[in-house]
Parts: C-alpha cells; sequence; structure tokens
C-alpha cells in the first residue's frame, strides 16, 4: 500500500516483512482478483488429492456452492500421512499441558497411529461414512484425535463445546442423530472437576439413537458406566481391533468433515455443515499467510476445539500445515493469573491467537505478572470473536508483544470456516480493524435498500464472492440456509453484522444485529437463554438481551414474567441463573435477572428486545410503531 492511511497506524517493521510468506498483499490480492479460480486452485495444489478436481468453483445452483468438484481427498490424509511420509514424521504435531501440570507431546508420527486406532475403534463400532459423531470433551489431545478419527472414516463430527450443559448438549445429539458419543469422565477448570460425563448420561436420559458411549479417562472420579452402552477407551484401545493402521475412506470434495451447531437469528442453534475439500484448503492457505507459519513455529490458539476457531486454527490448520500446535486444558489465571506467561515462556511459543475477551481479562491483572516472564520469543500475535476495543489492543502489542508482534485481527464466523477480514504480517495496522477482506474476497457495507454506504457510515455487512470454506448449508434445513443468509439481498451473504469502511478501505466491525449475542467471545442465542428461563416452573414468559460488558464484552440481562402465584424473591432470581447454567451452560447465565409484568412485544406477538436494550442503557429506542402497546 502506498498512499499514507489516515488515523492510528502501525507499519510493519523489516524484520517482520524480511521473513513474511507475503511481502506485498497488493500484488497477492490483483493476483487473486484477476484469477479467483486460479488463485485458489495454486493453493489446492499445495495439498494431497486421489483425484483432482473437474472444476475450481461449481456455482450451477446458488446458493449451493460447491468446490474443487470431482475431486476425491480426505482431510486426515493432509493432516496426519501427507506429513509421516515426510522428515515432518518426527516434528511435534501437538504439545499439551493439563490444568494440573499434566504433560503430553505427541509427534506426526505418533498422532498418525493414535488416530487410526481410535478410528479403528469407530469402525468396530459400526460407524460408516456419513454417520454422525458427537464429541463432548474438555481441551485434551484425545479430542483432536477423536475428531481425526472421525474425518478418517468419513464420519460427520459435531463436536460439543465441554462449557455447555445438559439441554444444549442434548439437543444437540438429537438433532444431528448421533449414534456414537464420545465423552471424557471429566476436565479441569480453575481446579475444579467439570463432570463432563455425569452432564452426558443426563442428556442421553432426554435423548434417543446413541448406542455407543466412548468415555475417556482424564480425571479419574468414580463415573456411571451403563452396561452395555459405555465403554473406556483406554480399555478398548488394548484390545487386537485398535491396529494402529487403518486405512482411509476416500472422500469426495464435497463431502461432509463436520456439523458444528452455532447459534442464529431465531430459534434452535443449527448446524453449519463444511466439507473436506474446500475447507482444507481455505483454513491451511489463511494460517500460512495470516500467522505466517514457518517451519520452527510454535503456534498456539488458546480457543476451544469446541468452538469454530479450535475446528479450524488448533486442530486442522496447523495440522495441514505441519505445524507445531499447544492446546492448554484449563483456565488462564490458574493458579495464578501468570499461567499464560508462563507456558509461552516455558515452550517457546511464538505465535498466540486469542480474543480480545482473554486480553482484557488478564490485563486488569496488572503488567507486573507478565513482566516476571521473557515473552521475546513471541513473533506474532491474534485475535478474534468480537471487535477488540484500541486500548486493549495497545496493551497487548506493547506489553505483550512487546511493540514488536503485529497483530492480527481476524474477522470470520463459523459459518465461514476461515478468515475472511485479516490482515498480514505485511499490511499496515489499526488497531480496531481487521484491515481488509482476504485477498479475492469482495465484501461490502449495504444499507436497507442494498445500496453501498458511503466512508464511515454503519450498514450490514456482506459478502459478495463464494470462498472454498464457506457453509454449504444448516445440516438437515436448507430452507433455513437459503432463508438466514441469502434472502435479505438475494446472491449476496449476508452475515448478521453491522460495520463501517473509512477513507482507507479499511473494515470496522461493530456486532451483531440480530439476536446473537457475544459473551466473552463465546456465540448465544437470545432463544437459547430464553427457552431455558421458561423450561423453569416458575417462568411464564422470558427475554435475554445482551448489554456491553468491560471485560466479556457484553453480559447477558433477562427480563422474566413469572406464573400466576410465584413470588419473586432473590433467591429465585438465583436460582433461575443457576437453572440456565444447568441447562445451557456457566456461560449463558444472565448477570442480571428482572421481574417484569409485561415483555415490549410488535402487533405479530414478537419480542422487541431493541426496546429493552434502550430502556436499560438509557437510550432512545426509536421507532416504536410497531410496538403492541
Ligand atoms: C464476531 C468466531 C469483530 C462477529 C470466529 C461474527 C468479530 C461472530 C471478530 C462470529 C473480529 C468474530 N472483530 N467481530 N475480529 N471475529 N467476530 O461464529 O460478530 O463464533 O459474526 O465465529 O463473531 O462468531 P463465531
Amino acid at each position: 500500500m502506498s498512499a499514507k492511511l489516515s488515523g492510528d497506524v502501525y507499519y510493519p517493521s523489516e524484520e517482520v516483512l524480511s521473513k513474511a510468506h507475503i511481502k506485498n498483499w497488493d500484488e497477492l490480492s490483483k493476483k487473486a482478483t484477476e484469477d479467483y479460480e486460479g488463485f485458489w486452485e495454486e493453493r489446492a495444489n499445495e495439498l494431497n488429492w486421489f483425484k483432482k478436481w473437474d472444476k475450481v468453483i461449481d456455482d450451477s445452483n446458488k446458493p449451493f456452492y460447491k468446490w474443487f468438484t470431482g475431486a476425491q481427498t480426505n482431510i486426515s490424509y493432509n493432516c496426519l500421512d501427507r506429513h509421516v511420509k515426510t522428515e515432518r514424521r518426527n516434528k511435534l504435531a501437538l504439545i499439551w499441558e493439563g490444568e494440573n501440570g499434566d504433560f503430553e507431546t505427541m509427534s506426526y508420527y505418533r498422532l498418525h497411529k493414535e488416530t487410526c486406532k481410535f478410528a479403528n475403534i469407530l469402525k468396530s463400532m459400526g460407524v460408516e461414512k456419513g454417520d454422525r459423531v458427537t464429541i463432548y470433551m474438555g481441551r485434551t489431545p484425545e479430542i483432536v484425535i477423536a475428531m481425526l478419527a472421525c474425518a478418517r472414516v468419513g464420519a460427520i463430527h459435531s463436536v460439543v463445546y465441554g462449557g455447555f450443559s445438559v439441554e444444549a448438549l442434548h439437543e444437540r445429539i438429537e438433532d444431528s442423530q448421533s449414534k456414537v458419543l464420545i465423552v471424557s469422565d471429566g476436565a479441569y477448570q480453575r481446579g475444579k472437576i467439570v463432570p463432563l460425563k455425569e452432564i452426558a448420561d443426563e442428556a442421553l436420559q432426554r435423548a434417543g439413537g446413541i448406542e455407543h458411549v466412548i468415555v475417556i479417562k482424564r480425571t479419574g472420579q468414580d463415573v456411571n458406566m451403563e452396561f452395555g452402552r459405555d465403554m473406556w477407551y483406554h480399555e478398548l484401545a488394548n484390545l487386537p481391533i485398535a491396529n494402529q493402521s487403518c486405512a482411509l475412506e476416500i472422500m469426495d470434495a464435497e463431502d461432509p468433515l463436520f456439523i458444528l451447531y452455532t447459534s442464529g437469528t431465531t430459534g434452535k442453534p443449527k448446524a453449519i455443515l463444511h466439507t473436506h475439500g474446500g475447507y482444507q484448503v481455505g483454513t491451511y492457505t489463511t494460517l500460512k499467510y495470516v500467522f505466517d507459519i514457518h517451519e520452527e513455529d510454535r503456534y498456539w490458539c488458546a480457543a476451544d476445539p469446541g468452538w469454530i476457531t479450535g475446528h479450524s486454527y488448533i486442530v486442522y490448520g496447523p495440522l495441514l500445515n505441519g505445524a507445531t500446535s499447544f492446546l492448554y486444558e484449563g483456565a488462564p489465571n490458574y493458579p495464578y493469573p501468570n499461567r499464560w506467561w508462563s507456558m509461552i515462556e516455558n515452550y517457546g511459543i511464538n505465535i498466540l491467537y486469542t480474543a480480545p475477551t482473554a486480553i482484557r481479562g488478564l490485563m486488569r491483572f496488572g503488567d507486573a505478572w507478565i513482566n516476571r516472564h521473557d515473552l521475546s520469543s513471541l513473533k506474532l500475535l491474534g485475535s478474534v470473536g468480537e471487535p477488540i476495543n484500541p486500548e486493549a489492543w495497545k496493551w497487548y502489542h506493547k506489553v505483550v508483544g512487546n511493540e514488536k508482534c503485529p497483530i492480527m485481527d481476524t474477522w470470520w464466523q463459523t459459518e465461514t470456516g476461515m478468515f475472511m477480514i485479516t490482515p498480514m504480517p505485511c499490511v499496515p495496522l489499526k488497531p480496531g480493524t481487521g484491515t481488509r477482506p482476504f485477498p479475492g474476497i469482495e465484501m461490502d457495507i449495504l444499507d436497507d435498500d442494498g445500496k453501498p454506504v458511503g466512508a464511515n457510515e454503519e450498514g450490514y455487512l456482506v459478502i459478495k464472492t463464494p470462498w472454498p470454506s464457506m457453509i454449504r448449508t444448516i445440516y438437515g434445513d436448507p430452507d433455513r440456509y437459503v432463508n438466514q443468509y441469502w434472502s435479505k439481498y438475494p446472491g449476496v451473504y449476508l452475515t448478521g453484522d453491522s460495520a463501517k469502511r473509512d477513507e482507507d478501505g479499511y473494515i470496522w466491525v461493530i456486532g451483531r444485529v440480530d439476536d446473537v449475542i457475544k459473551v466473552s467471545g463465546y456465540r448465544l442465542g437470545t432463544a437459547e437463554i430464553e427457552s431455558a428461563l421458561v423450561s423453569h416452573q416458575a417462568v411464564a414468559e422470558a427475554a435475554a438481551i445482551g448489554i456491553p460488558d468491560d471485560v466479556k464484552g457484553n453480559v447477558i440481562y433477562s427480563y422474566v414474567i413469572l406464573r400466576a402465584g410465584v413470588e419473586g424473591t432473590d433467591e429465585l432470581k438465583e436460582e433461575l441463573r443457576q437453572h440456565v447454567g444447568y441447562e445451557v451452560g456457566p456461560i449463558a447465565k444472565p448477570a442480571s435477572v428482572k421481574f417484569v409484568e409485561k415483555l415490549p412485544k410488535t402487533r405479530s406477538g414478537k419480542i422487541m428486545r431493541r426496546v429493552l436494550k434502550a430502556e436499560e442503557m438509557g437510550e432512545d429506542p426509536g421507532n416504536l410503531s410497531t410496538l403492541e402497546d
């Protein structure tokens, strides 16, 4: 970029530039724009295919785009077998630290063997191509192995975040019609055990369909093992069927790899479907270019494998690149607020990718905790999940990155599978913006009528070009896929976010414009919280909204109409918070519960959450013409 940029700009240093894979963003962008298919084809050619494609993009049935049609592959081959055939065989694929100090490393060779073992166990249970397998675990190497094993046998994994609870798990098991559940006995979190198996037992009482439960021993407390259904993984792994070599399933590029449930505009969480071919090309390329992955790197994405960030950038992206990925089980401030910094120092981690909420949380403890550690190994930092406020950006840059690490603020979604708005190390940065769309990808900001808004005006953020790791459909509900994403502006993908574009073309994402709430970077839907509240016997009706919070980004406020005759006490408020925690998960607990007589609704009975929010924030509620009374 030659022209001088406006605002607070951080230009890349000579040192960063000299090492970067991509030294000239404009050149790459020009190339990708001029020959979009050719650009992605070249990227795809860096991976292994059992058979090459007939077509790069097949748009004959929009918006059900297909990529690399006719090609055959398996992402697990590209993550494992491909490296095992080279001198990367003995390189570390994973370094893991448990919250209690347990520690494990795994080379590509060993990860391959462990994956084969797990895959053989799945096969012995009758798991076949296209079957769904639900995974509900903490952050341990086995979650990575389980995901890769599913991919290997062609099963569709559905990972449910270990911080979700009974009803969230039940709903996802039932909707996906999984026949196998992989669960750990528990996970360490802040010195306590999260009893995952116990939660799963409760969920399985509500859900049918699961034939086998594979239980991984992590925390070792007594758990209920149902005879004929539940089996310990370590016992299965000792059986002769658990052979260390396992032929993989040849997958079409468009065969499903996984579904991942996420909250949408209305109703139940929806199963976002990703496929083997395009997803591997998208995650491989974006991680390589944006986090500038080199052979010697030790990369840490501090998300959870149970969210898209973990799928794409803890598991698949790093392994596709043959990188060394670090995984940590527990809380960032356990036992002390220097836990993260001590691990970065201990393992010589040089790339850290995390969320603004974690940065703000750690910033609060002051610089002394971090200054005790030598973090000079760090060369690059990343941020994801919500807009990063400039104050947190600057602290991250100065105190964590010692003013030498560029920050990759990556905007993307479960649906996009890969980074969509993102800098690269060679791009001049401004705190609070992910800069521009990834080369070749066309995005825009539109008003209600579909006209592009002017510079610095707010509008709906949309994507106008298909991309390889795009959502293929909502599993089991293709109509909803079309309605939710492609109907406001025909032919254009609606992100659900609002944004502005500055005079330099940099996009500033503001936040969700639908009923999605981002709490500590986690994506929740108002509907899930409301239906959890209503499932309590004292509650007749409920509404939930997000209210801005300095550390968490947003917190949940809820409004409850009690059933006739129920008294609204403080104890009941606490009971309702706990109830939401039990049903959905601790992250969904409302920060506030208020008892009300009435909720603002439209004449057709829809709750007007923006009216609640405006009142809570002391703002003007705007147009009230549709309000019922
Ligand atoms: C928000 C997470 C601002 C956004 C990968 C998006 C961001 C939603 C950023 C998707 C960012 C994600 N800046 N906002 N860098 N990254 N978001 O599906 O609102 O859990 O629509 O995917 O997170 O959340 P999801």
